[in-house]
Formats: C-alpha cells, structure tokens, sequence
C-alpha cells in the first residue's frame, strides 16, 4: 500500500521526484496523482486526481494512510498572470485540500514548494527569510497565502509541513511550463539543436538558480530532519520556510557558459511581460537558515550545471536517435 503521495506528478519536478522516491522506497510506496494526461511509463501506481475536487479527495483520504506528501501542483507565475483568479483558485483550492485531508493520516510529513516568486520590491539584491513579503504575481500570492497556511495548520491541526521557498530549477529530464524561469532550460535544448536561442529576459536579468539534482537532495534532506530540528530554528512551534540556494544568473552569463562548450551558439533578446515579474523577484537567495538547521549545501554551480546539463541532454538525443532508427529498421 503506497505511503508516500505526489500532486502534480506530471510537472517538471515531480516526474524527477517520483522516480528518485521510487528508487529510494520502491514502486509500492508511491502513489502519483495529476490530471488525466499521458501517464505511459510511470514507475509506480498512478490516480488521475483533479486536485482541487474536495470528494476526491475525501476518498483518497479514507483509502489510504499517507506519511509523506509531496504537493507540487501549480500554475506558475507566467501563466498564472494571463487568469490571476483562475491561478489563484487552483493553487489555493489544491492546498486546502491537501491540507483538509492529511489531519487524517497521523504523523505524516508534507512537503509544500514556496517559491523566488514570494518576493517583491523593493528588495536588497540578497534576501533571507525575514524579508518583508510583497508578491507582484498571482503565482507569488499564493505561495505568501500558503506558507502562511502551512503555519496556521501546523499551530492549530498539529500538522508538519515544511516549506522551501525554491529557485528557478533546472533539469534535463523534464521541461518546465507557465514560469518566468523556463529559459533557463529552454536554452540548453536550443543549443543542442544548433539553432539560436530567443531569450524573453533581458541579458542582464539575474535570478536565483538550482540545479534538479540539488532540488531533490534538498527537497529530501528537509523531509529527513526531525521537526524538533527544525522546531530550534525557528521563534515559534509552527514556521518550517527555508530558503533553499543553488546559483544566481543572468541570460548574458548563462549563455557565455553555454558557448563555452558550443562556440557557435548565438542569442538573441526579446523581453515580453515575463520581464517585469522577473524584475520583480531578487537576484540571490540567502540559504543560510537551510545551512544552519540542517546543514544544506548546493553542489552544482553555473559550470557544473551547465556542462552537467549538455552531457545528459547530449546522451538523451544519441538515445533518441538509436531508437528512431532501430525503429526505422523494423
Ligand atoms: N520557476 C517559477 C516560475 O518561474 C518560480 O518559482 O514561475
């Protein structure tokens, strides 16, 4: 019987996270819930689960005995701006539901993903935890709401959320979508095609990197350390919010490290509306607080991910390719 659950088990992390689960705890431990999209090759048992339906969840209640929740479902900060209530609606909605429903599985763990995107002018350029919150996204709204949710349910229900307010992430093994950081990405698979790349930020846009390897360790490490840990660091019984640091970058100097591996690549820009929320967000995270309580530490920098980042993208293509021909000659 699965006793660990993933929302939004088809996103960006959660793919990733659900195999390193599956990995760690085996395929019967996990159960991953999304939207009814294509679920072909999943490593575990999967619900397609609408994560804002209240009896959907009642069920999923009754069924099982979850100890970890991995909630990452989501509209991003892009996306969610073209319906800021609809965003709103699905990010909260979600939330309390997840909530509402784990004061039924006793001494279970959860995992709430904040974001860069809970900050908002005027910022020093490097914030820590105690920066006032000001949020210029629908997306960032609802992550300021449910941090502060995450608190009121862990003082009022006894609950054990913990939160880390994440960077842009990026991987090779899944392609983000909706967010203000998704070129970070974009830009290694444009430069494995040969072709330049268009970037919607300005060169000189710095923002708050990490690398999914990083994530995941990170991400795990906290759901590892015991809650009185975590209790020491903070003034009261309730708060669990953690920056959690990679790098920070700019488009100019993630592409002259890009271009160190492919001299012929080429960018162009051509900030759209991403622009101003990414002006909106700082440009370092402070993970000191993570360092401190539970002795995080990013390992991947600008150099590493980067050629971490064409070395996997570069093996997954010569893959790709074998497939299509031994297919081709079948
Ligand atoms: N990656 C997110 C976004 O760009 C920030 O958390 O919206």
């Amino acid at each position: 019987m699965p006793h660990i659950l993933i929302t939004g088990a088809l996103g960006q992390i959660g793919r990733v996270l659900l195999q390193h689960l599956v990995d760690v705890h085996g395929k019967d431990a996990v159960l991953a819930t999304d939207l009814p999209f294509d679920q072909s090759n999943l490593p575990c048992a999967y619900r397609s689960l609408d994560a804002t339906d209240g009896e959907a969840w009642s069920k999923l209640a009754k069924e099982f005995r979850f100890k970890e929740v991995y909630h990452l479902v989501a509209v991003l900060s892009a996306k969610g701006e073209a319906n800021p209530w609809r965003s709103w609606e699905i990010n909260m909605k979600a939330w309390q539901n997840v909530i509402e429903h784990a004061t039924h599985w006793p001494a279970c763990k959860i995992f709430f993903p904040s974001s860069i995107a809970a900050y908002g002018p005027p910022l020093p350029s490097m914030v820590d935890e105690a920066q006032v919150l000001t949020p210029t996204t629908s997306y960032g709204v609802s992550k300021v709401a449910g941090e502060l949710w995450a608190d009121y349910a862990n003082l009022k229900f006894g609950l054990d959320i913990r939160c880390l307010r994440l960077p842009g992430v990026i991987g090779y093994q899944t392609m983000p979508g909706g967010g203000t950081t998704d070129y970070a990405v974009d830009i290694f698979h444009q430069a494995l095609k040969d072709e330049p790349f268009t970037c919607f930020l300005g060169p000189d846009t710095r923002l708050p990197m990490i690398y999914m390897d990083d994530l995941l360790r990170g991400i795990l490490e906290l759901m590892a350390t015991p809650r009185e840990v975590l209790a020491q660091a903070e003034s009261g019984p309730s708060s669990a919010v953690y920056n959690l640091d990679g790098f920070s970058v700019s488009p100019a100097e993630l592409f002259a490290e890009i271009k160190k591996h492919k001299p012929g690549f080429e960018i162009k820009y051509a900030p759209d509306f991403r622009q101003g929320i990414a002006d909106d967000w700082p440009q370092e995270l402070d993970g000191s607080k993570a360092r401190k309580t539970w002795g995080w530490q990013p390992k991947y920098d600008l150099a590493l991910t980067t050629s971490d980042m064409l070395k996997q993208l570069q093996s997954k293509k010569k893959v790709t390719t074998l497939q299509k021909q031994q297919h081709e000659q079948h």
